[in-house]
């Protein structure tokens, strides 16, 4: 599912949207001010890769552990979000953006949950950009439940555990059909995954950027895409040059 060595131009883009609370503060003004701030940068990034020819990108809007923040910024987040789908996802689908939602949605109010699939159904067939929206998501959440449903395949006969490579593993995960990122961004300054796209992300290229992601936009992706293209992905193996002088 990765793409190969080239990595002049990233097919699927991976985003950590960090920094909203921050930026906010530095504003003295409401974590959720950044949050909002923080949904417009998301517009102008999803527009900037539809046009330059991004196939794919995948958001971390919500993780499985941002419920235990004060249950008031929890519950502006879902605000956010339901407004967020009420005006964005027809203007998207007509751009041909289709929008799918990765994560364990059941906790969400039975609304949203509505809302989601209201927009699922709507989503077209063929696109020019995948925007995945991982929310109420974890990689691990995502593993766990990709080995839970093997197990169950297994303990109706249905599958021979032999059978399970890598390929009908991360068939189960919940990026599938799609493909592994090949370029992972974490605004705000932090670097770790924090539990995105554990799998997934195994070959991406790390890129780090101290912007807040309130004020993350075209040309930050365009200096992130730069850093990747100066990249040699190797995928474990060793570069030619190196294979030659090794022979
Ligand atoms: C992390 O910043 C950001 C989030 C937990 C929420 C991300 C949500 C959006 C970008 C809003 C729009 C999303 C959609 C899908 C409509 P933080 O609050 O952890 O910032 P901090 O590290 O500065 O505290």
């Amino acid at each position: 599912m990765a793409s190969d060595t080239q990595t002049e131009f990233p097919a699927h883009i991976a985003i950590v949207m960090d920094g909203n609370g921050r930026w906010a503060q530095q504003r003295s003004r409401p974590r959720t001010m950044g949050h909002q701030a923080g949904q417009k940068a998301l517009r102008r990034v999803v527009e900037h890769c539809g046009r330059i020819g991004v196939r794919e990108l995948t958001v971390f809007a919500f993780s499985s552990e941002n419920w235990n923040r004060p249950e008031k910024e929890v519950s502006r987040l879902m605000d956010l979000f339901m407004r967020a789908l009420d005006r964005e996802a027809n203007e998207l689908h007509q751009n041909g953006v289709a929008i799918r939602f990765i994560g364990d949605l059941s906790k969400f109010s039975p609304e949203l949950q509505e809302k989601i699939q209201a927009v699922l159904a709507r989503t077209p067939q063929d696109c020019r950009l995948r925007l995945n929206v991982a929310a109420n998501y974890g990689g691990r959440w995502d593993i766990t439940n990709a080995a839970r449903a093997l197990g169950a395949e297994i303990k109706a006969g249905a599958l021979d555990p032999t059978d399970i490579d890598e390929a009908l593993f991360e068939s189960q995960l919940a990026t599938s059909p799609g493909s592994c990122p090949d370029l992972l961004i974490r605004t705000g300054g932090e670097t770790r995954i924090s539990n995105f796209l554990l799998w997934q992300a195994a070959y991406s290229e790390l890129y780090f950027s101290p912007v807040l992601w309130p004020d993350f936009g075209p040309a930050e992706i365009d200096a992130a895409i730069s850093a990747y293209a100066a990249r040699e992905r190797r995928f474990g193996a060793i570069h030619e040059s190196a294979q030659q002088k090794a022979g």
